[in-house]
């Protein structure tokens, strides 16, 4: 049987973090569109990434959210004034996380480091992994991909896990609910933990995820703590 991994690196959006969080605030400021908004704006925002780094581009995820913002909303026709466009991006500062997360954290960090590495700005990240009072599972452990001027699922983002944590990508297990992420993850070398939250097929990218869980507790479950 293989060794339970040394450490467990997780993705911040989606996979501790209900990026759909933002739905009520946007069903607010456009009644019965709420839902439509949040998701053409992370589909967006996610596909702003990756173009920019095909490109050879970059600019900080605040940046990428914001502009994917805007397309989101002129997509649906919604007219947002600066005070409510300004409350949409502030809220991914308050993201929500997914009711098991600090649960699943707790069993999941006894006797092993814990990190998050994400696509996200630096200060985007410290400030949801402050407001939800995260930060005693991860100290210092939270890295952007602002370090590597690229995104997600480029190597060289996974390799600043490895180079934080100090261990081979072998002993490090990555945690995401985006499907893709944990493809690249895997292609890294790291082992791939898939939280399919969403129910969601396996992407066809050359790799299978170690495991495949339901949600955080799942993992708990699965690797203990
Ligand atoms: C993250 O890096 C992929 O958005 C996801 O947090």
């Amino acid at each position: 049987m293989t060794a339970a991994p040394q450490a467990l690196v997780f993705d911040a959006y989606g996979t501790l973090f209900d990026v759909h969080s933002v739905t009520r605030l946007a069903d607010t400021l456009f009644p019965g569109r709420g839902a439509a908004l949040s998701q053409a704006w992370r589909t967006k925002q996610l596909e702003y990434t990756w173009l920019r780094s095909l490109m050879g581009r970059y600019d900080g995820f605040d940046v990428v959210t914001a502009d994917a913002l805007d397309w989101a909303l002129e997509s649906l026709r919604l007219e947002a004034g600066a005070a409510a466009r300004e409350a949409l991006l502030a809220a991914y500062r308050t993201l929500s996380p997914f009711p098991e997360v600090r649960g699943a954290l707790e069993a999941l960090g006894r006797g092993r480091p814990l990190a998050i590495l994400s696509n996200g700005h630096p200060e985007m990240l410290d400030a949801v992994v402050d407001h939800n009072e995260l930060r005693v599972f991860f100290g210092e452990r939270v890295l952007s991909v602002h370090a590597a001027g690229v995104f997600k699922p480029d190597p060289r983002v996974y390799a600043l896990a490895t180079a934080t944590l100090e261990l081979p990508a072998e002993a490090v297990g990555f945690v995401s609910s985006n499907g893709w992420d944990a493809a690249g993850a895997k292609s890294f070398g790291f082992r791939a933990y898939w939280v399919n939250r969403a129910g969601a097929p396996v992407e066809r990218l050359g790799t299978a995820p170690d495991a495949v869980v339901a949600d955080l507790a799942g993992l708990a479950g699965l690797l203990g703590g």
